[in-house]
């Protein structure tokens, strides 16, 4: 295979990449964007602090550039996401709503944006980030009003707003079998067995050099198991930095194991990488210190994990 695309496309998978639209007027980054990758997600365009800074003022350039984008360019969009405690809104977060009327604002907010894109959507992360390391649920401006229940009724309204697209929850270190996706696992298991659409669960593989979690296959494979689909959804593998070749080496092994995990788990529809180069990374801003993590490196020019990738599919 020429591209990350064809490859993945051979097994029957996708290969996406996490989208930064105001980079769409960049000639390289447009052009791997386009060429490589079968899927996309807004980075950041989707999130609710993007779309609705202000009650009722939306603010939709971003994430019609890039739905346009994936149009143009025969791509599948992974829409991310819907509920979560990050990101959003000031006049959300700190509104001080009576939980009545936060119920009619989560509704409408789902309504609103799984509206809009309905039919060009492939998949939702309907809910981020919703537990805690040790498997409860995460204190949250939802959750302080509503208890877990606000985890069913978000996929019923994305449902009724989208009735196509396949209604994912989405969280990081959750990778691996662990207290945490044991909480995710148990979740999954009960909305199921009440009958919520939920479809999908995602694993944001947020990972680090030289700690690929030993029981990544062997946990996605449990939640397919359930008839769910899985994906691998934000992923990167970060190392201190500068990197040097011999890291950059084991990288691209490690980017090999977890494409080779998700190919071995058949309900595992793909990987998504979380942005396009070292350079447009999220890493450094949040970790300090540590970088390097994605395909491609600061002049976009394939980087040893590229290759593995490709091999790899
Ligand atoms: C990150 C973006 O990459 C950054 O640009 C932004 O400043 C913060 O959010 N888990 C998620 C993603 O689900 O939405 C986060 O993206 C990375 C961690």
């Amino acid at each position: 295979a020429d591209t990350l695309r064809e490859a993945a496309a051979s097994q029957g998978r996708f290969i996406g990449t996490a989208l930064n639209d105001a980079l769409l007027g960049d000639p390289a980054y447009t052009a791997i964007a386009g060429g490589e990758f079968s899927s996309v997600t807004a980075e950041n365009a989707m999130k609710w602090g993007s779309l609705e800074p202000n009650r009722g003022q939306y603010n939709w350039a971003g994430a019609d550039r890039l739905v346009e984008f994936a149009a143009a360019h025969d791509q599948q969009v992974y829409g991310h996401t819907l509920v979560w405690h990050s990101q959003l809104p000031g006049w959300v977060e700190n509104g001080g709503f009576a939980p009545a009327e936060l119920r009619q604002i989560v509704d409408d907010h789902i309504a609103t944006v799984a509206g809009r894109y309905a039919g060009s959507i492939d998949r939702w992360d309907v809910l981020n980030e919703v537990f805690n390391e040790d498997g409860t649920f995460r204190d949250s401006v939802f959750y302080r009003a509503f208890g877990d229940r606000y985890i069913a009724d978000a996929f019923r309204a994305a449902h009724a707003a989208d009735p196509e697209a396949k209604l994912f929850i989405n969280d990081y270190n959750t990778d691996g079998i662990n207290a945490k996706s044991d909480g995710m696992y148990r979740l999954v298991s009960s909305l199921l067995a009440e009958g919520v659409p939920v479809h999908g669960v995602g694993f944001q593989s947020h990972m680090i050099l030289g700690q690929m979690p030993s029981s990544y296959r062997a946990n996605l494979q449990r939640f397919a198991d359930l008839g769910l689909e899985v994906a691998v959804t934000e992923l990167d593998i970060r190392m201190n930095t500068p990197a040097d070749p011999a890291r950059l080496d084991r990288q691209a092994d490690q980017y090999r194991q977890v494409v080779g995990d998700c190919l071995a788990v058949s309900r595992c529809s793909g990987v998504t990488v979380w942005g396009i180069s070292d350079r447009d990374s999220w890493i450094p801003d949040v970790f300090p210190g540590e970088g390097a993590a994605n395909l491609y490196d600061d002049a976009y020019r394939p980087k040893p994990a590229y290759w593995a990738v490709l091999d790899a599919f």
